[in-house]
Parts: structure tokens; C-alpha cells; sequence
């Protein structure tokens, strides 16, 4: 095969069984099941063990894979000391990318990949997965604290993953309503096909690259605002825009000067994402259970129905990161974390396909279409 399709549009990058969407119909499964009812009735410790093993698990082997993250939820009192040495101004994302590569230092062990029994040992594989997945959440909330010059809050045995990233965050019980939230945030971004992101997991795990390694990349391609970084693009354009009455001006001026309007658009749906539809469901009803509004959400439907009628005949519908953030802003969490939240998410699935790639692997390396110059001869210096 010799056509160049730009973006890989359309071109399988590999075989999985771990999640699919039909983008005409708008729906998404992991392991077979409807996004939905994965947010109605699961927990993200359930949907991870899901992702990772392919069934859903029986009450113990729940308990057991709880009790493991729990356990795994402290890193090391050198990584805080590291994280200690970060600039304040930096993105959380760039924090996370660092700290999780650290983690490979203070936690050496990637032998099995490159030993005999490459890919094969499943304990080893199991146990990394679980040591990141246990961190991510941690390391996010910790960075709250270190940046505004605080000590990191240590995290709890006795909480849900969700339920203990929101208390490391804030230093207090976390609010039910609010640890639910959470916990649907974190089921809804944990899978996504093969996005950019989980790419780059594939490509880097096909070296045998440690896990460390292999999430680090992954964090680095979510962090770009066409990927998983459009979330706090959303919440920053919403602003900008200031209110419902300015949408249509706002929308038309930003495609006149060929710009995207950050939260609409996907390579797969060609319609309205099944997650975007939870998520406005959901900041629907935190804001009435509130009591309140939140201007925010009136300017997003606003500026998604311009949109829309200018962009539905490209199939641009509103995607995951349209009112994410909405739904975050109003849990009080800062907008530069927003993308981090969904690494720690997300991380779920990339270590998912990081062992489905890992069991039957093959090094990526695909050919390219040369442009360049025909073979010539080299030209000394003083002749050029
Ligand atoms: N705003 C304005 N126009 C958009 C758009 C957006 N958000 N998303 C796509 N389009 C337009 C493109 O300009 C293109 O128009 P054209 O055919 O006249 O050239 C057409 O729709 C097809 O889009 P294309 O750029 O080919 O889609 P893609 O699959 O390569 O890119 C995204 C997908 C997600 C990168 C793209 O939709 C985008 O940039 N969205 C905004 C960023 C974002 O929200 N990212 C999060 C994704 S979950």
C-alpha cells in the first residue's frame, strides 16, 4: 500500500477488542458495553478492571484490584521533592509528563521487557499498571498544593479513587455528589479507541519502552489543544466570548479567519459525541441542584447551536471537551488541571492497550511517501 491518507485517517493502526465507536450512530463501548450504562451503574475501579481484563469483575476480584490501587497511592517522598523543584507557571500537564517519567527512575524494574520473556510476564505487567494508574490522581493533586507553596495533602486508604483525588485536591471531605461526578468524569474519559494519544502508547510500547515511558508519551500527545488539551481551550474561548448574545458574532469571526472553534469537531463522530451529551446532562444537574446558574453553560449552548448550523454539514458536532469543563469550574477545579484530569483517566486505557499491544507485539514502523531531492553527488564547500 503506497497512498499517503494525512492524519492516518481512516488507516487501522491495529487490532483491538477494547472499545469502538460507531460515529454515525454516536455510540461508544468499552469491552461491548454502552458508555451509558458504564456511567449509570459503574465505578471507575470497574471500568478499569474492564478496560484491562476484558469482563466485568466479580465482587473480590473488585476488592482485590481496590485494595491494590489503594495501596499503590503514595509515591515517593523524593518525587515530592522533585516536584518541589518545578516552576509554578508551568502546565500541569508538563508536571505530570515529568513526574510520571521520574516515576520510572525511583521505580526501576523494566527488565521483563527486556529480558527472555519479553511481554509475557502478566504479573509484572499487572503491577505497573496498577502502580500508575495509583499515582496519576495523586500526583495531580499533589501539584495543587506544591505550586502554591504548600505541602501535598497525603492521600486515604478509606476513599474511592475518585472520592480521594477530590480530597487530596481539597483538603476535605469530598462532597458525595461531587465524588460521583468525578467518578462519571473519570468512566467517560478512561477509553477512547485509537485516539492520538493511545497511538502514541502503541508506538512507544512497541519498543519495549518502559510503562513510565510509554504513559509519559501519552501524556505528552493529550496535553495538545487538538487533543485533550481543547478542554481548557473550551473554558477559556466561553469566557472570551462573555455571553449567549455574542455567540453567533463570535463563531462567525473565528471561521472567517480559518480558526476551529475549540470543543467541536472528531475524526470519528459525525455527530453530537455520546460523552458531550452525558457531561451537559450532568452540569444540567449540578446546577439545579444548586440552585444556581452559571453563565458559562448558557454562552457553550449558545456558541455549540451556532456552530452547529454554520458546521454540521462537515459533521462537526460538540465533542468530550465541550462541557467538561463547565462541569469541572463548577467543582471548583482550576482550568489549566482540567487536562490532567483526563490523563488520569485516560490512563486506564492507554496501559489497557499498552498490554493488548504488548501480547502480540511488533515494533511500529511504517514507510513514508519521499518528496526529496534524486540521489546526487555531495558538493565541497568552496564549489557551492
Ligand atoms: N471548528 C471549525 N471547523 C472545524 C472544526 C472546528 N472545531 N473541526 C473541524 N472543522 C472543519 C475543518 O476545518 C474541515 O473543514 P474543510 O473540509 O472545509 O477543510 C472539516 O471540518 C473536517 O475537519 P478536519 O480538520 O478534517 O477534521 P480532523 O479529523 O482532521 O480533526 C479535530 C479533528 C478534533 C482535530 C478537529 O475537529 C478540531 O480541531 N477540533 C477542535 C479541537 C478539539 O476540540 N479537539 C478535541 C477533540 S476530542
Amino acid at each position: 500500500m503506497s497512498e499517503y491518507l494525512p492524519g492516518l485517517a481512516g488507516v487501522p493502526a491495529t487490532k483491538s477488542n477494547i472499545s469502538d465507536i460507531d460515529g454515525d450512530k454516536g455510540l461508544l463501548s468499552y469491552r461491548g458495553y454502552p458508555i451509558e450504562q458504564l456511567a449509570a451503574n459503574s465505578s471507575f475501579e470497574e471500568t478499569t478492571l474492564l478496560l484491562l481484563d476484558g469482563e466485568l469483575p466479580t465482587r473480590d476480584q473488585l476488592r482485590n484490584f481496590d485494595e491494590q490501587l489503594k495501596e499503590n497511592r503514595r509515591v515517593k517522598y523524593n518525587i515530592r521533592e522533585l516536584m518541589k523543584t518545578l516552576p509554578i507557571t508551568g502546565h500541569p500537564m508538563e508536571m505530570l509528563q515529568t513526574a510520571v517519567a521520574c516515576l520510572g527512575m525511583f521505580y526501576p524494574g523494566n527488565e521483563c521487557l527486556t529480558g527472555s520473556d519479553a511481554c509475557e510476564d502478566l504479573f509484572y505487567i499487572h503491577n505497573m499498571t496498577v502502580k500508575i494508574i495509583a499515582r496519576m490522581g495523586t500526583i495531580v493533586a499533589m501539584w495543587e498544593h506544591i505550586r502554591r507553596g504548600d505541602d501535598p495533602v497525603p492521600p486515604r486508604k478509606d476513599l474511592s479513587h475518585a472520592e480521594n483525588f477530590l480530597y487530596m485536591l481539597n483538603e476535605k471531605e469530598p462532597d458525595p455528589i461531587l465524588a460521583r461526578i468525578m467518578d462519571v468524569c473519570l468512566i467517560l474519559h478512561a477509553e477512547h479507541t485509537i485516539n492520538a494519544s493511545t497511538f502514541s502508547v502503541l508506538v512507544n510500547g512497541s519498543t519495549l519502552a518502559s510503562p513510565y515511558s510509554v504513559i509519559s508519551s501519552a501524556i505528552s500527545a493529550l496535553s495538545g489543544p487538538l487533543h485533550g488539551g481543547a478542554n481548557q481551550r473550551v473554558l477559556e474561548m466561553l469566557e472570551q466570548v462573555g455571553s449567549p448574545a455574542k455567540a453567533e458574532e463570535y463563531v462567525d469571526k473565528k471561521l472567517a479567519n480559518k480558526e476551529v472553534i475549540w470543543g467541536m469537531g472528531h475524526r470519528e463522530y459525525k455527530t453530537k459525541d455520546p460523552r458531550a451529551k452525558i457531561l451537559q446532562k450532568m452540569v444540567t444537574e449540578l446546577l439545579e441542584k444548586k440552585g444556581g446558574s452559571n453563565p458559562l453553560l448558557e454562552t457553550a449552548i449558545a456558541v455549540e447551536k451556532a456552530a452547529e448550523e454554520r458546521l454540521a454539514h462537515k459533521g462537526v458536532y460538540a465533542n468530550v471537551d465541550f462541557y467538561s469543563g463547565i462541569l469541572y469550574s463548577e467543582m471548583g477545579i482550576p482550568a489549566d488541571q482540567f487536562t490532567a484530569i483526563f490523563a488520569i483517566a485516560r490512563s486506564a486505557g492507554w496501559l489497557a492497550h499498552w498490554r493488548e499491544q504488548l501480547a502480540d507485539n511488533r515494533i511500529f514502523r511504517p514507510t513514508q511517501v519521499y518528496t526529496g531531492k534524486p540521489l546526487r553527488d555531495y558538493v565541497p564547500l568552496d564549489k557551492r
